[in-house]
Protein backbone atom coordinates (compact mmCIF):
# COMPACT_ATOMS: atom_id res chain seq x y z
CA UNK A 1 0.00 0.00 0.00
CA UNK A 2 1.56 3.46 -0.84
CA UNK A 3 2.09 5.96 1.83
CA UNK A 4 -0.83 8.14 2.90
CA UNK A 5 1.18 10.99 1.87
CA UNK A 6 2.16 9.86 -1.65
CA UNK A 7 -1.24 9.01 -2.23
CA UNK A 8 -2.49 12.57 -1.56
CA UNK A 9 -0.09 13.90 -3.18
CA UNK A 10 -0.49 11.98 -6.69
CA UNK A 11 -4.49 12.98 -6.14
CA UNK A 12 -3.53 16.10 -6.19
CA UNK A 13 -1.19 16.47 -9.45
CA UNK A 14 -3.92 14.11 -10.89
CA UNK A 15 -6.69 16.51 -10.32
CA UNK A 16 -4.16 19.36 -11.18
CA UNK A 17 -3.62 17.36 -14.96
CA UNK A 18 -7.17 16.93 -15.13
CA UNK A 19 -7.99 20.53 -15.03
CA UNK A 20 -5.31 20.47 -17.86
CA UNK A 21 -3.33 22.91 -15.21
CA UNK A 22 0.13 22.68 -16.79
CA UNK A 23 2.39 20.54 -14.67
CA UNK A 24 6.09 19.90 -15.55
CA UNK A 25 8.77 17.08 -13.90
CA UNK A 26 11.75 19.19 -15.25
CA UNK A 27 13.46 15.92 -15.55
CA UNK A 28 14.32 16.87 -19.53
CA UNK A 29 15.79 20.76 -20.51
CA UNK A 30 14.07 22.65 -23.46
CA UNK A 31 16.46 20.65 -26.31
CA UNK A 32 16.45 20.75 -29.24
CA UNK A 33 16.42 24.48 -28.63
CA UNK A 34 14.61 26.97 -30.64
CA UNK A 35 16.57 28.97 -33.09
CA UNK A 36 14.74 32.35 -31.67
CA UNK A 37 13.76 33.34 -28.27
CA UNK A 38 10.51 35.04 -28.22
CA UNK A 39 9.81 33.92 -24.76
CA UNK A 40 12.64 34.36 -22.09
CA UNK A 41 13.02 37.28 -20.17
CA UNK A 42 16.04 38.31 -20.79
CA UNK A 43 15.00 41.32 -22.67
CA UNK A 44 19.04 42.51 -23.60
CA UNK A 45 19.72 39.12 -25.23
CA UNK A 46 22.39 39.55 -21.94
CA UNK A 47 22.35 36.34 -21.18
CA UNK A 48 24.49 34.82 -24.11
CA UNK A 49 26.61 37.93 -24.26
CA UNK A 50 29.84 36.99 -25.26
CA UNK A 51 31.37 40.14 -24.07
CA UNK A 52 29.38 40.06 -20.84
CA UNK A 53 30.51 37.00 -20.32
CA UNK A 54 34.40 38.01 -20.63
CA UNK A 55 33.93 41.33 -18.93
CA UNK A 56 32.84 38.74 -15.84
CA UNK A 57 35.69 36.05 -16.10
CA UNK A 58 38.49 39.35 -16.30
CA UNK A 59 36.56 40.39 -12.80
CA UNK A 60 36.38 37.45 -11.20
CA UNK A 61 40.35 36.56 -11.99
CA UNK A 62 40.89 39.41 -10.13
CA UNK A 63 39.14 38.47 -7.48
CA UNK A 64 40.93 36.87 -4.20
CA UNK A 65 37.92 35.23 -3.21
CA UNK A 66 34.73 34.14 -5.52
CA UNK A 67 32.81 31.43 -4.11
CA UNK A 68 29.96 31.77 -0.92
CA UNK A 69 29.93 34.46 1.80
CA UNK A 70 30.04 31.64 4.25
CA UNK A 71 26.99 32.69 6.10
CA UNK A 72 24.17 35.33 6.42
CA UNK A 73 24.88 39.12 5.60
CA UNK A 74 23.73 39.24 9.71
CA UNK A 75 26.20 36.43 10.57
CA UNK A 76 29.58 36.38 9.07
CA UNK A 77 28.09 37.27 5.81
CA UNK A 78 28.48 40.62 5.28
CA UNK A 79 31.37 40.73 2.78
CA UNK A 80 33.32 43.95 1.37
CA UNK A 81 31.43 42.92 -2.09
CA UNK A 82 27.91 43.41 -0.56
CA UNK A 83 28.28 46.92 1.12
CA UNK A 84 30.74 48.56 -1.82
CA UNK A 85 27.50 47.15 -4.46
CA UNK A 86 24.71 48.41 -2.81
CA UNK A 87 26.41 51.85 -2.03
CA UNK A 88 26.62 51.46 -5.99
CA UNK A 89 23.22 50.79 -6.51
CA UNK A 90 22.09 53.67 -4.63
CA UNK A 91 24.34 56.16 -6.23
CA UNK A 92 23.56 54.93 -9.50
CA UNK A 93 19.49 54.93 -8.43
CA UNK A 94 19.44 58.35 -6.77
CA UNK A 95 18.14 56.56 -3.82
CA UNK A 96 18.18 56.84 0.38
CA UNK A 97 19.51 53.28 0.13
CA UNK A 98 19.78 49.70 -1.34
CA UNK A 99 19.73 46.81 0.02
CA UNK A 100 20.72 43.49 -1.32
CA UNK A 101 18.83 39.90 -1.97
CA UNK A 102 19.49 36.70 -3.26
CA UNK A 103 16.18 37.39 -5.52
CA UNK A 104 13.18 39.57 -6.29
CA UNK A 105 11.22 36.84 -4.68
CA UNK A 106 12.98 37.46 -1.18
CA UNK A 107 13.08 40.58 -1.53
CA UNK A 108 9.14 40.97 -1.86
CA UNK A 109 8.26 38.58 0.82
CA UNK A 110 10.54 40.00 2.89
CA UNK A 111 9.31 43.73 2.75
CA UNK A 112 5.54 42.77 2.86
CA UNK A 113 6.34 40.15 5.76
CA UNK A 114 8.02 42.97 7.60
CA UNK A 115 7.65 46.29 7.08
CA UNK A 116 3.75 47.04 7.25
CA UNK A 117 2.32 47.23 11.03
CA UNK A 118 -0.36 46.40 12.68
CA UNK A 119 -3.30 48.59 12.10
CA UNK A 120 -1.30 49.73 8.36
CA UNK A 121 -3.36 48.86 5.13
CA UNK A 122 -2.12 47.33 2.00
CA UNK A 123 -3.87 48.17 -1.33
CA UNK A 124 -2.86 46.10 -4.43
CA UNK A 125 -3.07 45.76 -8.03
CA UNK A 126 -4.97 41.93 -8.64
CA UNK A 127 -1.92 41.01 -10.98
CA UNK A 128 1.05 41.12 -8.49
CA UNK A 129 3.12 38.59 -8.66
CA UNK A 130 2.96 35.56 -6.47
CA UNK A 131 5.48 36.97 -4.28
CA UNK A 132 3.75 40.28 -3.17
CA UNK A 133 1.26 38.16 -2.72
CA UNK A 134 2.97 35.34 -0.15
CA UNK A 135 4.86 38.50 1.84
CA UNK A 136 1.21 40.19 2.15
CA UNK A 137 -0.47 36.82 3.82
CA UNK A 138 2.33 36.77 6.34
CA UNK A 139 2.01 40.37 6.71
CA UNK A 140 1.11 41.97 10.05
CA UNK A 141 -1.30 43.86 8.51
CA UNK A 142 -3.06 40.58 6.57
CA UNK A 143 -6.52 41.61 8.45
CA UNK A 144 -6.54 44.90 5.98
CA UNK A 145 -5.38 43.63 2.31
CA UNK A 146 -7.67 45.53 -0.61
CA UNK A 147 -7.41 44.69 -4.36
CA UNK A 148 -8.36 47.02 -7.06
CA UNK A 149 -8.92 45.79 -10.51
CA UNK A 150 -5.94 45.79 -13.08
CA UNK A 151 -4.02 48.95 -13.71
CA UNK A 152 -7.73 51.14 -13.09
CA UNK A 153 -7.66 54.21 -11.71
CA UNK A 154 -11.45 54.62 -10.67
CA UNK A 155 -11.04 51.74 -9.14
CA UNK A 156 -8.32 52.47 -7.00
CA UNK A 157 -10.03 55.21 -6.00
CA UNK A 158 -12.63 53.56 -4.95
CA UNK A 159 -10.81 51.16 -2.78
CA UNK A 160 -8.25 54.31 -1.32
CA UNK A 161 -11.45 55.99 -0.29
CA UNK A 162 -13.04 52.72 0.99
CA UNK A 163 -10.02 51.64 2.95
CA UNK A 164 -9.77 55.16 4.45
CA UNK A 165 -13.44 54.66 5.84
CA UNK A 166 -12.79 51.68 7.01
CA UNK A 167 -9.31 52.50 8.65
CA UNK A 168 -9.60 56.12 10.47
CA UNK A 169 -6.29 56.20 12.02
CA UNK A 170 -4.84 56.54 8.70
CA UNK A 171 -7.03 59.25 7.79
CA UNK A 172 -5.97 60.60 11.18
CA UNK A 173 -2.32 60.39 10.10
CA UNK A 174 -1.44 56.95 12.78
CA UNK A 175 -1.36 54.72 10.64
CA UNK A 176 -0.18 53.90 6.85
CA UNK A 177 -1.71 53.19 3.61
CA UNK A 178 0.86 50.91 1.51
CA UNK A 179 -0.23 50.42 -1.87
CA UNK A 180 1.58 48.05 -4.48
CA UNK A 181 2.09 47.47 -8.30
CA UNK A 182 4.57 46.47 -10.77
CA UNK A 183 5.53 48.89 -13.55
CA UNK A 184 5.42 46.32 -16.11
CA UNK A 185 2.80 43.67 -15.70
CA UNK A 186 4.52 40.40 -17.34
CA UNK A 187 1.37 38.15 -18.66
CA UNK A 188 -0.36 41.55 -20.36
CA UNK A 189 2.62 43.23 -20.89
CA UNK A 190 0.88 46.56 -20.01
CA UNK A 191 2.11 49.33 -17.70
CA UNK A 192 0.84 50.71 -14.53
CA UNK A 193 -0.49 54.35 -14.23
CA UNK A 194 2.04 55.41 -12.52
CA UNK A 195 1.89 59.38 -12.99
CA UNK A 196 -1.96 59.43 -11.90
CA UNK A 197 -1.23 56.60 -8.90
CA UNK A 198 1.28 58.81 -7.47
CA UNK A 199 -1.27 62.04 -8.11
CA UNK A 200 -4.29 60.09 -6.66
CA UNK A 201 -1.94 59.28 -3.50
CA UNK A 202 -1.14 62.84 -2.64
CA UNK A 203 -4.67 63.77 -3.42
CA UNK A 204 -6.42 61.20 -1.19
CA UNK A 205 -3.80 60.29 1.28
CA UNK A 206 -2.67 62.33 3.92
CA UNK A 207 1.04 63.64 3.77
CA UNK A 208 3.25 61.12 5.05
CA UNK A 209 0.35 58.35 5.50
CA UNK A 210 0.92 56.84 1.84
CA UNK A 211 3.88 54.30 0.61
CA UNK A 212 3.76 53.32 -3.23
CA UNK A 213 6.17 50.41 -3.46
CA UNK A 214 6.43 49.35 -7.21
CA UNK A 215 7.90 46.30 -8.43
CA UNK A 216 10.04 47.02 -11.06
CA UNK A 217 11.53 43.42 -11.97
CA UNK A 218 10.11 43.59 -15.86
CA UNK A 219 10.70 47.56 -16.29
CA UNK A 220 14.52 47.65 -14.96
CA UNK A 221 17.55 47.50 -17.60
CA UNK A 222 15.00 48.61 -20.58
CA UNK A 223 13.75 51.77 -19.67
CA UNK A 224 14.76 55.46 -18.38
CA UNK A 225 18.67 56.32 -18.89
CA UNK A 226 21.16 53.77 -18.63
CA UNK A 227 18.53 51.37 -17.54
CA UNK A 228 17.29 52.68 -14.73
CA UNK A 229 14.10 51.70 -14.86
CA UNK A 230 10.28 53.35 -15.87
CA UNK A 231 10.12 55.06 -11.99
CA UNK A 232 12.99 56.79 -13.28
CA UNK A 233 12.32 57.73 -16.77
CA UNK A 234 8.79 59.05 -15.45
CA UNK A 235 10.94 61.34 -13.43
CA UNK A 236 9.12 59.75 -10.16
CA UNK A 237 12.42 58.82 -7.91
CA UNK A 238 10.79 61.13 -5.13
CA UNK A 239 7.13 60.14 -5.31
CA UNK A 240 7.70 56.69 -5.04
CA UNK A 241 8.83 55.38 -1.13
CA UNK A 242 10.04 51.79 -2.23
CA UNK A 243 10.95 50.22 -5.77
CA UNK A 244 12.11 46.95 -6.43
CA UNK A 245 14.84 46.19 -9.30
CA UNK A 246 15.49 42.28 -10.35
CA UNK A 247 18.52 41.15 -11.74
CA UNK A 248 16.83 37.88 -13.35
CA UNK A 249 15.26 39.44 -16.29
CA UNK A 250 16.90 42.43 -18.20
CA UNK A 251 20.40 42.20 -16.35
CA UNK A 252 20.93 38.76 -17.04
CA UNK A 253 21.76 37.20 -13.40
CA UNK A 254 19.71 36.45 -9.94
CA UNK A 255 19.56 38.79 -7.13
CA UNK A 256 17.72 42.07 -6.37
CA UNK A 257 18.21 45.18 -4.85
CA UNK A 258 15.50 47.24 -2.87
CA UNK A 259 15.87 50.67 -2.61
CA UNK A 260 14.31 52.44 0.21
CA UNK A 261 14.54 54.53 3.07
CA UNK A 262 17.51 53.75 5.47
CA UNK A 263 15.04 52.97 8.32
CA UNK A 264 13.12 50.58 5.58
CA UNK A 265 16.42 48.89 5.05
CA UNK A 266 17.38 49.07 8.31
CA UNK A 267 14.30 47.38 9.76
CA UNK A 268 14.32 44.65 7.23
CA UNK A 269 17.67 43.67 7.98
CA UNK A 270 16.64 42.97 11.70
CA UNK A 271 13.39 41.29 10.69
CA UNK A 272 12.89 40.27 7.06
CA UNK A 273 13.37 36.91 7.61
CA UNK A 274 14.23 36.09 3.95
CA UNK A 275 16.92 38.59 4.54
CA UNK A 276 18.49 36.78 7.97
CA UNK A 277 17.99 33.25 7.34
CA UNK A 278 19.45 32.81 4.22
CA UNK A 279 23.22 32.79 3.02
CA UNK A 280 23.86 36.25 1.42
CA UNK A 281 25.27 36.20 -2.63
CA UNK A 282 28.47 34.80 -3.05
CA UNK A 283 31.10 36.74 -4.46
CA UNK A 284 30.81 36.04 -7.60
CA UNK A 285 27.16 36.51 -8.45
CA UNK A 286 27.92 39.88 -7.27
CA UNK A 287 30.91 40.62 -9.59
CA UNK A 288 28.61 39.02 -12.20
CA UNK A 289 25.44 42.08 -10.70
CA UNK A 290 28.54 44.48 -11.31
CA UNK A 291 29.69 43.12 -14.58
CA UNK A 292 25.70 43.20 -15.96
CA UNK A 293 25.43 46.54 -14.73
CA UNK A 294 28.94 48.12 -16.32
CA UNK A 295 27.70 46.45 -19.56
CA UNK A 296 24.10 48.40 -19.39
CA UNK A 297 25.22 51.34 -18.37
CA UNK A 298 27.92 51.66 -20.99
CA UNK A 299 27.34 52.83 -24.87
CA UNK A 300 26.67 48.59 -25.81
CA UNK A 301 23.87 48.65 -23.29
CA UNK A 302 22.25 51.86 -24.60
CA UNK A 303 22.21 50.55 -28.13
CA UNK A 304 20.81 47.03 -26.99
CA UNK A 305 18.16 49.14 -24.69
CA UNK A 306 17.29 51.21 -28.26
CA UNK A 307 17.42 48.01 -30.20
CA UNK A 308 14.93 46.42 -28.12
CA UNK A 309 12.49 49.56 -28.52
CA UNK A 310 12.98 49.58 -31.94
CA UNK A 311 12.02 46.01 -32.68
CA UNK A 312 9.23 46.57 -30.22
CA UNK A 313 7.82 49.11 -31.54
CA UNK A 314 7.75 47.96 -35.21
CA UNK A 315 6.49 44.66 -34.16
CA UNK A 316 3.23 45.98 -32.64
CA UNK A 317 3.06 47.94 -35.50
CA UNK A 318 3.10 45.55 -37.90
CA UNK A 319 1.31 43.10 -35.56
CA UNK A 320 -1.61 45.23 -35.44
CA UNK A 321 -2.00 45.51 -39.26
CA UNK A 322 -1.75 41.65 -39.53
CA UNK A 323 -4.04 41.32 -37.34
CA UNK A 324 -7.04 43.11 -38.60
CA UNK A 325 -8.11 40.93 -40.80
CA UNK A 326 -8.37 37.87 -38.61
CA UNK A 327 -11.23 36.86 -36.82
CA UNK A 328 -10.82 37.43 -33.03
CA UNK A 329 -11.44 34.09 -31.38
CA UNK A 330 -8.32 32.89 -33.98
CA UNK A 331 -5.67 35.65 -33.08
CA UNK A 332 -6.19 38.72 -31.84
CA UNK A 333 -3.28 41.54 -30.41
CA UNK A 334 -3.96 41.67 -26.64
CA UNK A 335 -6.13 45.44 -26.40
CA UNK A 336 -3.67 47.90 -24.51
CA UNK A 337 -3.21 51.63 -23.82
CA UNK A 338 0.03 53.25 -22.87
CA UNK A 339 -0.85 55.55 -19.67
CA UNK A 340 -1.59 59.13 -19.46
CA UNK A 341 1.60 61.30 -18.17
CA UNK A 342 4.11 58.70 -20.20
CA UNK A 343 6.62 60.40 -23.05
CA UNK A 344 6.43 59.16 -26.00
CA UNK A 345 8.74 55.92 -26.98
CA UNK A 346 7.68 53.59 -23.63
CA UNK A 347 7.21 50.29 -25.51
CA UNK A 348 6.32 46.70 -24.13
CA UNK A 349 8.62 44.00 -25.35
CA UNK A 350 5.95 41.56 -24.26
CA UNK A 351 2.99 41.12 -26.49
CA UNK A 352 0.02 38.63 -25.50
CA UNK A 353 -1.70 37.41 -28.38
CA UNK A 354 -5.12 35.96 -27.64
CA UNK A 355 -6.11 32.97 -29.11
CA UNK A 356 -8.83 30.02 -27.82
CA UNK A 357 -5.99 27.37 -29.17
CA UNK A 358 -2.85 28.63 -27.45
CA UNK A 359 -1.10 24.93 -27.19
CA UNK A 360 -1.75 23.80 -30.58
CA UNK A 361 -0.61 27.82 -32.20
CA UNK A 362 2.66 27.39 -29.58
CA UNK A 363 3.44 23.57 -30.98
CA UNK A 364 2.98 25.27 -34.62
CA UNK A 365 5.37 28.24 -34.15
CA UNK A 366 8.10 25.66 -31.93
CA UNK A 367 8.33 23.19 -34.82
CA UNK A 368 8.91 26.31 -36.96
CA UNK A 369 12.12 27.42 -34.16
CA UNK A 370 10.04 29.92 -32.49
CA UNK A 371 9.37 29.66 -28.80
CA UNK A 372 6.93 31.16 -27.88
CA UNK A 373 4.84 29.88 -24.64
CA UNK A 374 0.71 29.26 -24.51
CA UNK A 375 -0.61 30.84 -21.59
CA UNK A 376 -4.15 28.43 -21.57
CA UNK A 377 -7.07 28.45 -19.36
CA UNK A 378 -7.18 28.23 -15.86
CA UNK A 379 -3.93 30.28 -15.60
CA UNK A 380 -6.02 32.65 -17.34
CA UNK A 381 -9.32 33.56 -17.90
CA UNK A 382 -11.54 31.86 -20.75
CA UNK A 383 -11.61 34.03 -23.41
CA UNK A 384 -8.38 35.18 -22.76
CA UNK A 385 -6.07 32.16 -23.67
CA UNK A 386 -3.11 32.91 -24.95
CA UNK A 387 0.57 33.08 -26.59
CA UNK A 388 2.72 35.28 -25.09
CA UNK A 389 5.58 36.90 -27.52
CA UNK A 390 8.68 38.33 -25.90
CA UNK A 391 10.45 40.57 -28.32
CA UNK A 392 14.12 40.71 -27.14
CA UNK A 393 17.39 43.62 -27.84
CA UNK A 394 19.12 40.85 -30.13
CA UNK A 395 15.85 39.45 -32.21
CA UNK A 396 16.04 40.32 -35.83
CA UNK A 397 13.49 42.68 -37.56
CA UNK A 398 13.73 39.33 -40.27
CA UNK A 399 12.94 36.99 -37.45
CA UNK A 400 10.11 38.87 -36.62
CA UNK A 401 8.34 39.67 -39.84
CA UNK A 402 8.77 35.66 -40.31
CA UNK A 403 7.30 35.12 -36.96
CA UNK A 404 3.83 36.91 -38.24
CA UNK A 405 3.82 35.55 -41.57
CA UNK A 406 3.96 32.25 -39.38
CA UNK A 407 0.90 33.61 -37.21
CA UNK A 408 -1.06 34.60 -40.37
CA UNK A 409 -0.33 31.36 -41.83
CA UNK A 410 -1.67 29.40 -38.75
CA UNK A 411 -4.28 31.81 -38.49
CA UNK A 412 -5.77 31.36 -42.33
CA UNK A 413 -5.04 27.25 -41.98
CA UNK A 414 -7.76 27.71 -38.42
CA UNK A 415 -9.96 29.91 -40.91
CA UNK A 416 -10.36 26.59 -43.97
CA UNK A 417 -10.48 24.09 -41.37
CA UNK A 418 -13.50 26.29 -40.00
CA UNK A 419 -15.00 26.77 -42.96
CA UNK A 420 -14.63 23.28 -43.87
CA UNK A 421 -16.49 22.26 -40.25
CA UNK A 422 -18.98 24.81 -41.75
CA UNK A 423 -19.93 23.68 -44.97
CA UNK A 424 -23.38 23.23 -44.43
CA UNK A 425 -23.82 27.17 -44.12
CA UNK A 426 -24.95 29.56 -46.98
CA UNK A 427 -22.66 30.41 -49.71
CA UNK A 428 -23.00 34.27 -48.09
CA UNK A 429 -22.23 32.99 -44.65
CA UNK A 430 -19.38 30.79 -45.82
CA UNK A 431 -18.18 33.84 -48.07
CA UNK A 432 -17.93 36.29 -44.71
CA UNK A 433 -14.91 34.07 -43.03
CA UNK A 434 -11.51 34.48 -44.17
CA UNK A 435 -10.53 31.76 -46.52
CA UNK A 436 -6.25 30.45 -47.41
CA UNK A 437 -7.01 32.09 -50.29
CA UNK A 438 -6.81 34.64 -49.52
CA UNK A 439 -3.50 34.91 -47.26
CA UNK A 440 -1.48 35.46 -49.95
CA UNK A 441 -2.86 38.54 -50.54
CA UNK A 442 -3.02 39.64 -46.74
CA UNK A 443 0.35 38.88 -46.30
CA UNK A 444 1.34 41.38 -49.28
CA UNK A 445 -0.99 43.99 -47.76
CA UNK A 446 1.01 44.25 -44.02
CA UNK A 447 4.17 43.57 -46.72
CA UNK A 448 5.54 40.60 -45.08
CA UNK A 449 8.38 38.89 -47.26
CA UNK A 450 6.31 35.94 -48.77
CA UNK A 451 6.97 32.44 -47.49
C1 LIG B 1 6.92 41.02 -11.01
C2 LIG B 1 7.91 40.09 -10.40
N1 LIG B 1 8.37 40.36 -9.17
C3 LIG B 1 9.27 39.56 -8.58
C4 LIG B 1 9.72 38.41 -9.19
C5 LIG B 1 10.70 37.53 -8.50
O1 LIG B 1 11.97 37.85 -8.94
P1 LIG B 1 13.15 36.77 -8.97
O2 LIG B 1 12.99 35.97 -10.20
O3 LIG B 1 14.39 37.58 -8.92
O4 LIG B 1 12.98 35.93 -7.74
C6 LIG B 1 9.26 38.09 -10.47
C7 LIG B 1 9.75 36.86 -11.15
O5 LIG B 1 9.22 36.36 -12.07
C8 LIG B 1 8.32 38.95 -11.09
O6 LIG B 1 7.86 38.70 -12.31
Amino acid sequence: MSPPLSVALERAIDERQRRLVPTQDLLHNDVPFPTADLFSNDYLSLCTDPKLRQAFLDKISQMPLVFGSGGSRVLCGNAHVHVLFEERMKTFFRAPSALLFNSGFDANVAFWQAVPQAGDAIIFDELVHASTRDGLLGSRARSALYSFSHNSIPSLRDTILRVLGAHPEIARGSATLFIAVESLYSMDGDFAPLPELVQLVDELIPPGCGHIAVDEAHSTGIYGTQGRGLVSALGLENRVDTVLHTFGKARALTGAVLLCSPIVRKYIINYGRPFIFSTSLSYATVAAMDASCDYIESEAGTELISSLHRLSASFEQKLKVALASIPPHILSPFPRNTPSGFPEGITSPIFPIITSAPMPLAEFLRSLGYDTRPIPYPAVPRGQERIRVVVHAKNTEAELDDLITRLLEWAFMMAEKERKEKSHLHPRELAASPSYASYASCIRAVGLSKL
